[in-house]
């Protein structure tokens, strides 16, 4: 076995020298007995460079040098990681509520026999190493945490690039297409109304239907990949956002963002909070048939807040995590990013998605920038 080493600070001498005695009788290894605490800690700050730091300290709550047994163990364990052991009598309540802050890993209430020592001492390293362990798979835990969040962080810059080329081959490739057999359509339109064939109706419903594919793969290509959003930044693009629920959705939206510097040297924590509030539209107008909605992006502090409120229904009751995605893909967004994200009920009625933000680059400057979708 490990031997246990020990250092006492008591300035009662003559229960130092019992608890010295019964330290001996009991194996343990007696590295010094203080008076003080002032001198317990320049021993220990002399001896950490070069020697073992003792595992316990026994320390007496009422010292009567300047610095009391609390305030002692306080830095001792702040310090060295020291396991504190207070010798006590019945203290008051403001004392017992100092000492606790401590977290001694135990207590030795006098008198007490060498037994109860023995005892203390094997009960505060058994805590101490207890906590040692715990400490270390934490800290094993929040290593792992954070590899995994890496890990999600790169599945979802790939994600994000692969919608990126979805994006720019519908724009660029089938629009490009559907824009010509669109004009084609037209010029044969013309033709058959100049020469009267009765097909001419047919020919026209095909010019409408061109256009309209037109549309609906440049409004495709435009959610999968907003060019604003990397060409302008997020404000720009949340703009854009409000304008397109304004004009597609039918769904007054106002966006009010403040450009924030930060946000453009971070396209990873831009997109995520611009699909946060494109799911959060989308949830708005579909379940809570909202006729208006408001985007608002601000900074307060070290913090970005990305708020959407709409009027609508507001959420049911009991409403969690269901088979949608929505409301999951948006807290995995936040998770990424370190962010919280909370759903609260607008009391005049509707919903309000609230997501929370560190932002993690730090030359700040911010200027403001209101704007309405239109
Ligand atoms: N703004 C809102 N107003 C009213 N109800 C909402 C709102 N947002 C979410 N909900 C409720 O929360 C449920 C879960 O939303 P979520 O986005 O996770 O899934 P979904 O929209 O049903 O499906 P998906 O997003 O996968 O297409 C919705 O079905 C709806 O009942
Ligand atoms: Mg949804």
């Amino acid at each position: 076995m490990l031997e246990t080493s020990i250092i006492i600070v008591e300035d009662d001498l003559r229960l130092r020298a019992v608890v010295e005695m019964y330290m001996a009788k009991a194996g343990y290894n007696n590295l010094g007995a203080f008076e003080s605490g002032t001198a317990a800690l320049q021993f220990l700050a002399g001896r950490a460079a070069t020697a073992k730091i003792p595992d316990v300290a026994i320390i007496d709550i009422h010292l009567q040098d300047d610095m009391d047994g609390i305030e002692t163990a306080r830095q001792m364990s702040e310090r060295y990681r020291v396991a504190v052991i207070f010798i006590t009598g019945l203290d008051d309540q403001k004392t017992i509520d100092r000492a606790f802050c401590i977290k001694p890993m135990a207590y030795l209430l006098k008198p007490f026999t060498r037994a109860q020592l023995q005892l203390t001492i094997t009960a505060a390293l058994y805590q101490a190493r207890l906590e040692k362990r715990l400490e270390e798979t934490n800290k094993q835990l929040n290593r792992e945490i954070e590899e995994r969040l890496q890990l999600a962080r790169s599945v979802d810059e790939i994600t994000e690039r692969e919608r990126e080329r979805l994006g720019q081959d519908l724009h660029d490739d089938l629009g490009q297409i559907l824009t010509g057999l669109a004009i084609k359509a037209q010029v044969l339109k013309n033709s058959m109304a100049k020469a009267g064939v009765p097909e001419v109706a047919t020919a026209d419903e095909i010019v409408k239907l061109a256009n309209q594919a037109t549309s609906h793969v440049r409004d495709l290509s435009h959610l999968l990949f907003p060019l604003v959003l990397k060409n302008k930044g997020l404000g720009s693009a949340l703009r854009e956002m409000a304008s397109y629920t304004e004009g597609h959705l039918g769904v007054a939206c106002q966006a009010r963002c403040e450009s924030i510097s930060e946000l453009e040297g971070d396209p990873v924590l831009a997109t995520n909070l611009y699909r946060i509030a494109q799911e959060s539209i989308t949830n708005a107008v579909r379940h809570g048939k909202a006729s208006h909605i408001e985007i608002t992006l601000l900074r307060t502090g070290d913090h970005v807040i990305l708020r959407i409120s709409d009027n609508g229904s507001g959420m049911k009751p009991g409403i969690g995590p269901g088979k949608g995605m929505g409301l999951q893909t948006m807290q995995y967004r936040a998770q990424l990013l370190n962010a919280t994200l909370t759903l609260h009920h607008v009391p005049s009625g509707g919903t309000m998605v609230e997501c929370v933000c560190p932002i993690r680059f730090t030359q700040a400057v911010v200027a403001t920038d209101g704007g309405t979708g239109a």
